[in-house]
C-alpha cells in the first residue's frame, strides 16, 4: 500500500491539496485563492472553470514540490464548501452560469414563499433543514428560470447540477469523456431536496423548487471504495487515483477533529464559523435555530448526525477590513491592530452582509456598527470584529446547550482565524470555557483524508485516528464573569439593531 493520502478542500475562497502520511501528519500542501464575483448587493459569485483550473494547478504545484506521484496515493478525498451551486453542460464541459455561493441571497424570496403555504414545515421536518437562501435547492431554480435555455436543458439531460464536491469530482474523473457524476449524503443532505430517512432525493421536494431529477448526481456514502471512480490517467495527478471521499467541509473537520463520539463538538473558523456536535445515529430536532444534519456516513454503517450552528461571516468580516476597507493589508494584522487597544471602545459590529444565520436566521438583516464615540479608532474596529466573530460563535454554543442538554467544558477549534491568537483569547473570554486548537489546524483536508484512507484501509478504524489527535495550544478564560455577562447583552442589543434593514 502506498504510504500516503491526498485531500482536496474546495473552499471558500481558496482550494488547497494536502498530502498525510500515516499518522496524520501534514507531508505537503499548496492554496491558491479565486475570485469573489459581487455583482450586486447580496449577490456572491464564483467561476466555476476558474475553480476547476485552480484545483488542477494546486494539485501539480504540490506534487512537483514534494517530489511525490500518483502512485505514493493510497486514496483520494473531496471535500468542500456546502451548497455553493453549479450547473452546467454534461456535453461541453461549460457552466451554463457562475456558481452562486452559499452566502448569496438573491433566493430570499423564493426560501420566503415556501413558508407562506406549509412546504416550509415539509422541508424542516424532512430534511432537518430550514427554508432559506443559503441551501442550494432554490439557487437551483433561480438558474432554470432566469439562465436562458436552462430549463429546456435539464429536461433533455444536457444541464446537471452539483456541488463544488460534485463539480471538482466530475472534472477530475473525466469530464466530458465520462465524468462521474455522485455526490455524498453531507452534500446532497443541504441542498432541501434530500429526505434524511431514505438519504436519497425526494419528488416532492423537488416539485417545491420545480427541478428535474435527472440533473441530479447520485447520492453516496462520505466513504466507500469505489464509490467516486478513480482520477483520470491525464488529468493533474497524472495517473489513476481512487476517489473513496467526498465530505462537506463542515462535516470533513468534524472527522479530522476526531468528533466520532455523541456529545462531541468542533467549531471551524473560515470564511463563516461552523459548530457541529456529533448526536449520533439520533437525529435532534432543534428549537433553538441550530440544523439537523448528516456529519458522515462510512460505507454502510448507520449515518451520524449533528445539530449545527452556521455563522455566514466571520473569516469574510475580516477579509471585508482588508479588501474594502483596506485598514490592514493582511488578515494577521487584524490581530496587531487590535491589540493597539484594550478593548472594544464600546464598538460591537454585527456582520450581518448575508443576513444573520444562525440562531437568528434573520434574512433582513444588515451589517451594522453601534456604539460609536468620537474616540473610536480602526483598532476598535478590528477588535470588534474579532469579538463579533466570538459573540456569534456564543450565540450558537448557547443555542446548542439548550437543544442538546450537552454543557461544552472545552471548545475545539479549528481553522484559518484560529492562527489569531487575540481571537481565540477573546472566544475563551466570551465563553467563559477553554479553547483548545489542534496540532495540524487543516483539519478540513484532514476528515477528507481519514475518511478516504478509512475506506481503504489505510486506516484500521477510527479509535486509530483517535490517537493521532494533538492538542497544540489552550486558551483559559480571563474575564470575570461580570464583564462576560455585560459584554454579551451588549451584543444581543447590537443584533437587534441589525434586524429589519434589507431593502424591501
Ligand atoms: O456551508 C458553507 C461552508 O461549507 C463554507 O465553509 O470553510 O469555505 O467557509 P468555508
Amino acid at each position: 500500500m502506498p504510504d500516503f493520502v491526498g485531500a482536496i478542500d474546495q473552499g471558500t475562497t481558496s482550494t488547497r491539496f494536502m498530502i498525510f502520511d500515516h499518522d496524520g501528519a501534514e507531508v505537503a500542501k499548496f492554496q491558491l485563492e479565486h475570485q469573489q464575483i459581487l455583482p450586486r448587493a447580496g449577490w456572491v459569485e464564483h467561476n466555476p472553470i476558474e475553480i476547476w483550473t485552480r484545483t488542477a494547478a494546486v494539485i501539480q504545484t504540490t506534487l512537483q514540490r514534494s517530489g511525490l506521484h500518483d502512485s505514493d496515493l493510497a486514496a483520494l478525498g473531496v471535500t468542500n464548501q456546502r451548497e455553493t451551486t453549479v450547473v452546467w453542460n454534461p456535453r461541453t464541459g461549460r457552466p451554463y452560469s457562475n456558481a452562486i455561493v452559499w452566502q448569496d441571497t438573491r433566493t430570499d424570496r423564493i426560501a420566503a414563499a415556501l413558508d407562506q403555504d406549509g412546504r416550509g414545515q415539509i422541508i424542516r421536518d424532512r430534511t432537518g433543514l430550514r427554508p432559506e437562501a443559503y441551501f442550494s435547492g432554490g439557487k437551483i431554480q433561480w438558474i432554470l428560470e432566469n439562465v436562458d435555455g436552462v430549463r429546456a436543458a435539464a429536461e433533455r439531460g444536457e444541464a446537471i447540477f452539483g456541488n463544488t464536491d460534485t463539480w471538482t469530482l466530475w472534472n477530475l474523473t473525466g469530464g466530458v469523456n465520462g465524468g462521474v457524476h455522485v455526490t455524498d449524503v453531507t452534500n446532497a443532505g443541504r441542498t432541501m431536496l434530500m429526505d434524511l430517512d431514505t438519504l436519497d432525493w425526494d419528488d416532492e421536494l423537488l416539485s417545491f423548487f420545480g427541478i428535474p431529477r435527472r440533473m441530479l448526481p447520485q447520492i453516496r456514502p462520505s466513504a466507500e471504495p469505489g464509490a467516486y471512480g478513480v482520477t483520470l490517467r491525464h488529468g493533474p495527478l497524472g495517473g489513476e487515483v481512487p476517489i473513496t471521499a467526498i465530505l462537506g467541509d463542515q462535516q470533513a473537520a468534524t472527522v479530522g477533529q476526531v468528533c466520532f463520539s455523541p456529545g462531541e463538538a468542533k467549531n471551524t473558523y473560515g470564511t463563516g464559523n461552523f459548530l457541529l456536535l456529533n448526536t449520533g445515529t439520533d437525529r435532534v430536532r432543534s428549537d433553538s435555530g441550530l440544523l439537523t444534519t448528516v456529519a458522515y456516513k462510512f460505507g454502510d454503517q448507520p449515518a451520524v448526525f449533528a445539530l449545527e450552528g452556521s455563522i455566514a461571516v466571520t473569516g469574510s468580516a475580516v477579509q471585508w477590513l482588508r479588501d474594502q476597507l483596506h485598514i490592514i493589508t493582511s488578515a494577521a494584522q487584524s490581530e496587531t491592530l487590535a491589540r493597539q487597544v484594550p478593548d472594544n471602545g464600546g464598538m460591537y459590529f454585527v456582520p450581518a452582509f448575508s443576513g444573520l444565520f444562525a440562531p437568528y436566521w434573520r434574512a433582513d438583516a444588515r451589517g451594522a456598527i453601534v456604539g460609536l464615540s468620537r474616540c473610536n479608532t480602526d483598532a476598535h474596529l478590528a477588535r470588534a470584529t474579532l469579538e463579533a466573530i466570538c459573540y456569534q460563535s456564543r450565540d450558537v454554543v448557547e443555542a446548542m446547550q439548550r437543544d442538546s442538554g450537552v454543557i461544552l467544558d472545552v471548545l475545539k477549534v479549528d481553522g484559518g482565524v484560529t492562527a489569531n491568537n487575540l481571537c481565540m483569547q477573546l472566544q475563551s473570554d466570551i465563553l467563559g470555557v477553554p479553547v483548545s486548537r489542534p496540532v495540524v489546524a487543516e483539519t478540513t483536508a484532514l476528515g477528507a483524508a481519514y475518511a478516504a484512507g478509512l475506506a481503504v484501509g489505510f486506516w484500521r478504524d477510527v479509535e486509530e485516528l483517535r490517537t493521532h489527535w494533538a492538542e497544540d495550544r489552550r486558551w483559559e478564560p480571563g474575564w470575570s464573569g461580570e464583564r462576560r455577562e455585560k459584554g454579551y447583552a451588549a451584543w444581543r442589543k447590537a443584533v437587534t439593531k441589525a434586524f429589519d434593514w434589507a431593502e424591501p
